[in-house]
């Protein structure tokens, strides 16, 4: 009788056990499952953009006339993704933006024609950041430009 009870008992504790282990191991694993997408999404989203200040000013000063993707405007507006004048001199850009952009240029073989307006609003740090997005943006690997090389173009600029 006494054997029986504590066999019993016994039983009850390692059926409690297991429950519990199982239910842990379940938590473990959900836990562990939501860690990675987590994990991931941050990874992906990082990934997608390493300048985000320069990315923001970008949809707010830029994407309306060279498009949220960089292509452009079909012979109208140059593109600033896989652009030969963006990747040949990145600070370049600097006075585009501090003075504004006048007369012929070609951009990837093509002859563009159209002012560009300068915006005035946008102080040395902005204009970096914003650089250095479109540099890295939609598959251009074009590098990095540094704030105190931006500052020295921007004293010169024509
Ligand atoms: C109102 C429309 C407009 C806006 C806004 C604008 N651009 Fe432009 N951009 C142009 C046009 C048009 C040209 C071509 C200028 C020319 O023909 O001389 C140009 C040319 C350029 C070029 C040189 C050519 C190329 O595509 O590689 C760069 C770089 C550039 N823009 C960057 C910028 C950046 C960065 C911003 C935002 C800070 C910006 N633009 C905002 C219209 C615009």
């Amino acid at each position: 009788m006494i054997f029986s009870n504590h066999h019993s008992l016994l039983m009850n504790v390692v059926a409690r056990f297991s429950v519990f282990f199982d239910f842990f191991q379940k938590k473990v694993f959900l836990t562990g499952f939501l860690f990675a997408v987590t994990s991931l999404f941050i990874w992906v989203s990082c990934d997608n953009s390493k300048y985000p200040q320069g990315e923001i000013l970008y949809t707010n000063f830029c994407a309306s006339c060279h498009m949220e993707n960089g292509e452009g405007l079909r012979g109208i507006i140059p593109p600033l993704a896989n652009s030969d004048y963006v990747k040949n001199n990145p600070l370049s850009i600097a006075c585009a933006i501090r003075n504004g952009l006048e007369g012929e240029i070609i951009v990837n073989d093509t002859i563009y024609n159209q002012p560009m307006a300068a915006i005035l609003r946008l102080n040395d740090v902005e204009i970096t950041n914003i650089i250095n997005y479109i540099c890295q943006a939609w598959g251009n690997e074009y590098g990095n430009v540094k704030l105190e090389d931006v500052k020295k173009t921007l004293e010169n600029c024509r």
